[in-house]
């Protein structure tokens, strides 16, 4: 697993999704009740920024045309979107955040 450092825990508080790079990957990283989740940035639709979307608890809401993403696991849950999209593992150390970019998997 190689982790990359993305944030400061501190840049994305809770109830807010940020775009993050990490390695090659531009991903969406949401502050669900203080946890802190990735998923592609990269929305099924028509490639909405999913990170520059808004987060209503557990929901990515993509900017473009409002399909929703489960923020947690990347899983597709409303139209015009139809295929889900991957999550990467997060870990926080102290303020730093950490991204296994190469870690992602499909709900
Ligand atoms: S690009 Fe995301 S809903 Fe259309």
């Amino acid at each position: 697993m190689t982790q990359e450092r993305v944030a400061s825990a501190a840049d994305i508080p809770a109830g807010e999704v940020r775009v993050v790079q990490c390695g090659a990957r531009s991903l969406a990283v949401s502050n669900v009740d203080g946890t802190l989740y990735a998923i592609d940035n990269r929305c099924t639709h028509d490639n909405g920024p999913l990170g520059e979307g808004t987060l209503r608890g557990d929901r990515i809401i993509c900017p473009r045309h409002g399909a929703a993403f489960d923020a947690r696991t990347g899983r597709v849950l409303t139209l015009p979107a139809v295929r889900s999209v991957h999550s990467y593992p997060v870990t926080v150390d102290g303020d730093e955040v950490y991204i296994d970019c190469e870690g992602g998997r499909a709900p």
